[in-house]
């Protein structure tokens, strides 16, 4: 069963803020303080690595960058992620310039080392699932990609074969496969109980909760990590909550923002590793990494959760 943290600064941690104890005049607001405390971490059950449980997707907002002023806002998402402690960056070579634009900008910032990469192979045939293998290494700048799962079950038998020897031969770390389609669930179920992979990523939102009927659980069984996708349903949510004001006891698990509620709820599932939310502006990554601190809602509320949504 996942411990659930709870938010409490220690006398360490506020010396290593920079904070003597005792000197509460002098404390910093609560949201710089906040952003010096470290991330919530979950297992890849496969190794025991740990990963801080909100990462970055790239579909869409980094997809068509061509010009400089349209990096720049990227590069410094990128550069404030990995000061904050962030890890897990999703893409795809599906998913437009995004594959190239992480790869020159974490290059540039020289960053590669403390990120965790995850991409995707979506090709047909053996030949062109190693060719999109080949570029997205390319693209990405890296010798060794740390996650490729097979996009959308595209061709599953065939790139599962590849991404096994990549792994072997040391070119990839970790193998999985994803889907954000509900009508490929039950596929997605039948290659889980068939095949050892180290990840899945599936699409979990607070109102799409189809992947914790079975989904879920079964990775838990298998000993999967589980990424999650579309953790606002592209937004969708935000849209369902427009000028409502966030519950007050949302407090009860240190959440101060709409976004949180959303993020919060996800990774507080047990079997869930990470979520990746579209974040290409600093505003909304220092919101969605507030996800990754202090206490997170236990069963009982994410029931409340689950209801306040519904009710809508
Ligand atoms: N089959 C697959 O493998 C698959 C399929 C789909 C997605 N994915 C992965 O999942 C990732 C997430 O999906 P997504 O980006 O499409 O959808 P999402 O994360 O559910 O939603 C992203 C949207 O939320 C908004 N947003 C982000 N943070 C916010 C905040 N703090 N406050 C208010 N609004 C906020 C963004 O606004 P703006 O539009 O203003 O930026 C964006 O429109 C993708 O980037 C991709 O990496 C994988």
């Amino acid at each position: 069963m996942y411990p659930y943290r709870h938010f409490r600064l220690s006398r360490r941690e506020l010396l290593t803020a920079g904070i003597g104890v005792g000197a509460s005049i002098l404390l910093p607001s609560a949201g710089l303080l906040a952003q010096e405390v470290p991330l919530l971490q979950r297992k890849i059950p496969s190794t025991g690595e740990s990963l801080p449980i909100i990462g970055i997707g790239t579909a869409r907002r980094y997809e068509a960058v061509t010009r400089e002023a349209e990096r720049a806002p990227l590069r410094e998402v990128l550069r404030r992620f990995k000061e904050m402690g962030g890890k897990v960056i999703d893409t795809a070579p599906s998913y437009g310039t995004a594959e190239t634009v992480v790869g020159d900008l974490v290059a540039e910032l020289a960053i590669r080392d403390s990120l965790f990469l995850a991409t995707k192979v979506g090709a047909r045939g053996h030949a062109a699932g190693i060719a999109q293998l080949e570029q997205s290494l390319k693209r990405l700048r890296t010798p060794r990609i740390d996650l490729v799962a097979v996009h959308n079950l595209q061709d599953i038998q065939t790139q599962l074969g590849t991404l096994r020897q990549w792994k072997q031969a040391g070119r990839i770390r970790y193998v999985g496969i994803t889907t954000s389609f509900e009508r490929q669930h039950a596929a997605f179920e039948q290659t889980m109980k068939a095949e050892t992979l180290d990840f899945i990523q599936v699409d979990y939102a607070l109102d799409n909760r189809k992947a914790d009927q079975r989904i879920l659980p079964l990775a838990a069984d298998r000993g999967m990590a589980v990424m999650i996708n579309l953790p606002f349903g592209r937004g969708r949510l935000f849209q369902a909550v427009q000028g409502q004001t966030l519950p007050p006891w949302a407090g009860e698990f240190d959440c101060s923002t709409w976004a949180q509620f959303f993020l919060k709820y996800i990774v507080s599932h047990p079997a869930v590793t990470c979520a990746v939310p579209g974040i290409a502006k600093v505003d909304y990554l220092v919101d969605n990494l507030g996800a990754a601190r202090g206490r997170l809602p236990g069963a009982a509320m994410r029931r409340r959760m689950e209801s306040f949504i519904d009710g809508l």
